[in-house]
């Protein structure tokens, strides 16, 4: 007869969490514990007196984790099949590259059949795939190779159960499934359960701007940040051919975006009114439009519900100093999971960002930061979970994430993120909670990054991801 004492892993906690979340899979449940007198069955498998202090020992949650383990297992089972289906997809896609590459050449030696327009047209489609393709081939070969890792955590939890070897119980706090678990499987966003950004994808170029024509290189794209109820897959777009900002278009999803119809175009001018701004360095969040005003020089938001706007001179702003690769760009608006940012320098840092917490409903800085980074070095600048990432210049095809601050620890820190850039000078960069992409205007492109974080590993083993 054997006293077993039991614990419920820390991963307890986080299986419960995602047993919310999991797929309702049809599976039966297997009754790995119950309560008999010590046996050995067939084989080393055993079957255990369980001697529990029935408050403290939470039986029905142990019973819930195995039928997870089990779901999961199932879970995980399908998605490999699914991975290793991608993988022959990308195969076919990789040939496809291929054969287009044939057809170029084909092309460029007879250029008099073919158009120029044309022979652009199809290298941009090719830019495309490639990106694609790469992407997706770091993607798989992430997922996959966590894939596995899970697959034999959860065999472990599986087996340690089978097996009764549980240690101690222990009331573990829950806490929220790590995230690149919560990407692959689950779109549970705006977690900041992470260690910051550890790398960015290849770049992701979508379209040519809605404009169709690269000349308008000042501009910007993405997403609303705070969606209301029932525009969570609107995109928005705005650009220029200089820095002044006029016309905002929003669109109702990717595929209209991808194909130029707008559901709306918002005008910031009329001869009664101006409230056109300057910059290109603005956000949408809550169907507000948040941005630079022309004149006066102050922060601005234009409700695009009711269809009106209002400034707030910001203190000590200055128009001295902008980013390094357009002018003009002396308020910078961004938004995370903390709410809503805006970024600048004054006459008194001698142009080093300053950086300010913006109160949506005050419509005013409720705290602002001092940097040490010197705005006019800056390419531009992005938050994510309160910590500020600045970029520079590295070559003329890479930039580099070179400066963090984070303001809950008023702790600044010298980086090196490198990323691809898809054209040189970009005006507009800026992270969007709700996807966790970065999303960017280069040079007329629409561009965007996926956004990869350092898992935390100051939590409790086991560790169940990498
Ligand atoms: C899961 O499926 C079972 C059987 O079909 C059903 O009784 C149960 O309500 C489902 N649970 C959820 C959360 O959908
Ligand atoms: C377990 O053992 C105790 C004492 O040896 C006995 O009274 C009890 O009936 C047994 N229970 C089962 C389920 O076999
Ligand atoms: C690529 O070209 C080869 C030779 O012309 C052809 O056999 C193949 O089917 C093509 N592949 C795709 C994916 O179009
Ligand atoms: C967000 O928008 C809704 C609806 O327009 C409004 O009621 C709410 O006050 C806004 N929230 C903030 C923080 O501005
Ligand atoms: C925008 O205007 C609408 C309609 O007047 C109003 O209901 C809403 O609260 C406003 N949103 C914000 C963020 O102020
Ligand atoms: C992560 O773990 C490694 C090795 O165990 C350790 O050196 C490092 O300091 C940890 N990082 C954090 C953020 O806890």
């Amino acid at each position: 007869k054997m006293s077993v004492s039991i614990f419920i892993l820390p991963v307890a906690g986080f299986l419960g969490g995602l047993q919310e979340k999991a797929m309702n899979l049809s599976v039966s449940p297997v009754d790995l514990w119950t309560e008999r007198n010590g046996t050995v069955g067939p084989g080393d498998q055993c079957t255990c007196e369980a001697f529990l202090p029935g408050s403290t020992f939470p039986m029905g949650e142990l019973v819930q984790l195995e039928q997870t383990a089990v779901q999961i297992s199932h879970k995980l089972e399908l998605e490999i099949v699914k991975v290793e289906m991608f993988e022959s997809k990308l195969t076919i896609y990789m040939e496809k590259v291929v054969n287009l590459t044939v057809l170029i050449k084909i092309m460029e030696d007879d250029p008099d059949s073919y158009s120029e327009l044309y022979i652009q047209e199809v290298k941009i489609q090719i830019k495309q795939v490639e990106a694609l393709i790469l992407e997706l081939q770091a993607s798989i070969q992430t997922s996959y190779t966590v894939l596995i890792t899970i697959h034999k955590e959860v065999t472990h939890i599986h087996e340690l159960s089978v097996h009764c070897q549980f240690h101690k119980v222990k009331n573990s706090p829950h806490r929220s499934p790590p995230l690149l678990f919560c990407t692959l499987f689950f779109s549970c966003t705006g977690s900041c359960n992470h260690g910051g950004i550890s790398r960015l994808s290849k770049p992701i170029i979508s379209q040519l701007n809605a404009n169709l024509n690269a000349g308008y290189m000042y501009g910007g794209w993405g997403k609303d940040s705070k969606p209301l109820p029932g525009s969570e897959n609107m995109y928005w777009y705005s650009a220029s051919t200089d820095t002044s900002v006029r016309y905002v278009s929003v669109y109702t999803d990717y595929y209209s975006l991808i194909m130029r119809q707008a559901k709306k175009t918002y005008d910031l001018y009329a001869t009664n009114r101006d409230w056109r701004g300057t910059g290109n360095n603005y956000v949408i969040r809550n169907n507000t439009l948040y941005y630079q005003f022309a004149n006066p020089f102050s922060m601005a938001k234009y409700n695009m519900t009711s269809q009106t706007a209002e400034y707030r001179v910001v203190p000590k702003a200055s128009k001295r100093f902008s980013y390094h690769y357009s002018a003009n760009q002396n308020l910078d608006f961004a938004a995370d999971e903390n709410g809503l940012w805006v970024t600048y320098a004054t006459e008194e840092s001698k142009g080093k960002l300053v950086l300010g917490k913006i109160d949506e409903v005050a419509f005013a800085l409720k705290e602002v930061w001092q940097t040490s980074v010197f705005k006019p070095s800056v390419g531009n600048t992005f938050m994510v979970c309160g910590v500020l990432y600045a970029t520079r210049s590295v070559d003329i095809h890479t930039d580099e994430i070179f400066y963090m601050y984070n303001t809950r620890t008023r702790k600044e820190n010298y980086v090196s993120i490198p990323f691809k850039k898809f054209q040189e000078n970009y005006v507009y960069l800026d992270y969007n909670p709700t996807d966790q992409k970065l999303y960017m205007f280069n040079r007329g492109y629409y561009v965007s990054y996926h956004v990869w974080f350092n898992q935390n590993n100051q939590t409790n083993k086991p560790q169940l991801l990498i």
